[in-house]
């Protein structure tokens, strides 16, 4: 893909998912996948900025308020806060914290760190007046009419605590902002959805988005259903009381204010204390009613508030310390087996539907035989389910105690799961399971499906669906056969009708054109992937001569290798295989221009700064932002070269999640520099290795 229509491809989902999860409140993908698609977005814009536009829906990220709601301008700005990844960045914190306060001992408050929405909220003379959301911090959005039916939220002050010791604490503040967290308990969401699930309607993700999706209603009456509630947790603008002297008390003050304020609020004496405030909340987040993403410790005293002061972000007194990624357990209620393009059998989990870190899991791969037997996962157990780098669904392992007497270990099938029904085998030392049938019905579909897919000749509206309703009925039983397919066939299949089956065969037609690497990907062949595939069209420009070339002349493409050039000089060995090529020839699909690759040969195929020409860049582990071809590709499109392991020739290693512990060592071992995604993004900009 071009690197503008991919500029645009990007722009176009962010701006789809920003709407649906800051207007609709309704996301369809993670935080982490939507970080993902913004950080490659910046990365580009900043690279390109010719092709950067003033409309980046990367710079609105965070939410412009909602233009269904008067805009309120906060008198004191609602700051977010700083967030530490684990407790080392905790302990980081602290220091600074005493190193801001010149060794003077300080205490702090650690409170929960509720997910649900931030709120502030108007008293005058002790009257409910107004209340808004957060909005960018400067402006939010008026929801004074929806906040007035969240439970617990007083419209009038009550009389403060009369035994108060300052006389001013007795009193209601003539003016008072108190800032919470509005949120929807687990129980009350499980209902809504419930209900809204039998009733056919539509079903919110999370608490959370629940929560902000009712605070976000037209009709306030529907927002007194949803049964929101909130905890108070801080003072914004206050007047007309005593000065507070510390946060505690100010929690207090609020309390008797008839304000909700969490019970589990503790006073910690030392960074000690903090810490182990901290792990404890680790531990027992499921032990509350609602959902919390963290805790939150802030400096109790409020004149050492002022002196540590804000960044223009959020305040340098208080930090948000973020759980790692949310476990869940649920229900195994099978373990099943699908069949890839290349044969391969992989066992998956079915799951009863869960809810984890962001979206519902009802999946997960169990990846082969010996995994499924090392962690000891059976239909009929209850598992714990979690996000593998907050993405990808995973099964962690069986809850033993809560094992079936009757629970038997889970077998292998021994045939596949087709009609053909052919026998799996397992190759000695090999951990995949494979079936060798090569007219599998299951395989031939998940061909067909690979062809048509957006990384190969990417046809609009020829999903999975269709292929196997397509399949089913014999219309096709490779990807060559689509192309001859008629509307007058597609129209009688499951959900088309005249002008959507007109709309898929035009869509068809049109990938005949799609240029050669996407023609060379679909393909399917073994280890040859979109950077492989770009380098070859370039060298050798056509099909015929990608056919043509001997092993040698393939392995000596830059970003080829030895291994690529078998597998494909063996694909193309293969009779059926050039059967289908011919296939392919017959309806008419672009095998390439012979004179593009005379004119292109040797040279660069984009016009992004060579910087890494001459160097040597191992990459292991996923990157975000990156497939991981795509990180190699970000490698080679700039002039560099990025083989597959480490060795004395290698300028550096490129390390993102779950690298490869040998490459690892060996980079270790051969002193090489060892970069994170930082380190990489800087590399590939500058073109050389960032000081560490
Ligand atoms: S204090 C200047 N306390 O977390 C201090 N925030 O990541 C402002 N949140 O926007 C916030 N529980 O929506 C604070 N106990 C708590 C909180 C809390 C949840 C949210 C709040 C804020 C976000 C910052």
């Amino acid at each position: 893909m071009e690197l503008a229509d991919r500029i645009a491809e990007l722009r176009e989902l962010i701006a789809h998912h920003n709407r649906r999860y800051h207007e609709l409140d309704d996301p369809e993908i993670t935080d982490g996948e939507f970080d993902l698609l913004a950080r490659e977005l910046q990365r580009l814009e900043a690279e390109h900025p010719d092709l950067a536009g003033p409309d980046s829906p990367v710079a609105a990220v965070g939410g412009a308020p909602n233009t269904a709601f008067s805009p309120v301008v906060h008198s004191v700005r609602m700051a977010s806060l700083d967030n530490a990844m684990d407790l080392d960045e905790l302990r980081a914190w602290g220091e600074r914290v005493l190193r801001g306060l010149n060794g003077v001992p300080a205490r702090f408050v650690g409170e929960l760190k509720i997910d649900g929405v931030a709120i502030s909220i108007r008293y005058e003379s002790g009257q409910y007046v107004r209340a808004a959301t957060r909005g960018d911090g400067t402006v939010g959005e008026d929801v004074t009419a929806n906040v007035a039916t969240v439970l617990g939220i007083p419209e009038v002050l009550a009389a403060p605590d009369p035994s108060a010791p300052l006389l001013e604490h007795r009193q209601i503040p003539d003016l008072l902002e108190v800032r919470g967290e509005v949120y929807l308990p687990i129980a009350t969401f499980e209902d809504l959805n419930h209900a809204a699930g039998l009733s056919g309607e539509h079903r919110f993700v999370n608490p959370r988005n629940a929560a902000a999706g009712s605070l976000r209603q037209k009709d306030a009456a529907v927002t007194a259903r949803r049964r929101l509630q909130m905890w108070a947790y801080q003072v914004g603008e206050i007047k007309g009381a005593a000065p507070m002297t510390s946060h505690h008390e100010s929690l207090e003050y609020l309390a008797g204010l008839g304000f909700p304020v969490n019970p589990e609020i503790r006073l910690l004496d030392d960074l000690e204390a903090v810490i182990a405030h901290c792990q404890y909340w680790q531990e027992h987040r499921h032990d509350l009613g609602y959902e919390i993403d963290g805790v939150v410790i802030k400096v109790d005293d409020l004149a050492q508030r002022e002196l540590l002061g804000s960044t223009s972000r959020a305040p340098r007194w208080a930090i948000a310390f973020k759980f790692p990624p949310e476990e869940r357990t649920t229900m195994l209620n099978d373990i099943q087996v699908s069949v890839g393009r290349t044969g391969r059998v992989t066992p998956f989990a079915v799951l009863e539907p869960v809810f984890v870190s962001g979206s519902t899991v009802a999946m997960a791969t169990l990846h082969n035989e010996d995994q499924v037997r090392i962690k000891d996962v059976r239909p009929g157990d209850t598992v714990v389910v979690r996000k593998a780098g907050d993405v990808i669904p995973e099964v962690v392992g069986p809850v033993l105690a809560l094992r079936p007497s009757d629970s038997e270990p889970w077998v292998f099938p021994t045939r596949c799961p087709c009609p053909m029904a052919s026998t799996l085998q397992r190759p000695e030392g090999e951990a995949n399971t494979r079936c060798v049938e090569l007219a599998c019905p299951f395989q031939r579909d998940q061909r067909v499906i690979y062809w048509a897919s957006r990384q190969a000749m990417d046809i609009d509206g020829l999903g999975e669906r269709t292929i196997t309703q397509l399949s089913a009925a014999s219309m096709i039983a490779d990807p060559a056969d689509l192309y001859s397919l008629t509307a007058d066939q597609v129209e009688h299949l499951e959900g088309f009708a005249r002008p959507s089956a007109e709309k898929l065969i035009a869509a068809i037609a049109e990938s005949r054109q799609r240029p050669l690497p996407r023609l060379l990907t679909a393909l399917g062949i073994k280890h040859l992937g979109p950077a492989a595939a770009a380098a070859l069209s370039q060298r050798l420009g056509t099909l015929d001569r990608v056919i043509a070339a001997d092993a040698a002349e393939l392995a000596a493409v830059e970003g080829v290798g030895p291994v690529i050039a078998g597998s494909i000089r063996a694909w193309f060995d293969v009779s059926s295989n050039r059967a289908f090529i011919e296939k392919l020839r017959a309806a008419e699909i672009d095998f390439g221009d012979p004179e593009r690759a005379a004119t292109t040969a040797g040279g660069a195929a984009n016009d992004l700064p060579q910087v890494l020409e001459g160097m040597t860049v191992v990459v292991s582990g996923t990157l975000p932002g990156y497939t991981r071809d795509g990180a190699i590709e970000a490698i080679t499109s700039r002039g560099g070269k990025s083989p597959g392991s480490v060795s004395a020739k290698t300028d550096a290693l490129v390390v993102g999640d779950a690298p490869g512990a040998s490459k690892v060592a060996k980079a270790e071992q051969l002193r090489i520099p060892i970069l994170d995604a930082a380190g990489f993004e800087k590399l590939l900009v500058r073109g050389h290795i960032p000081s560490q």
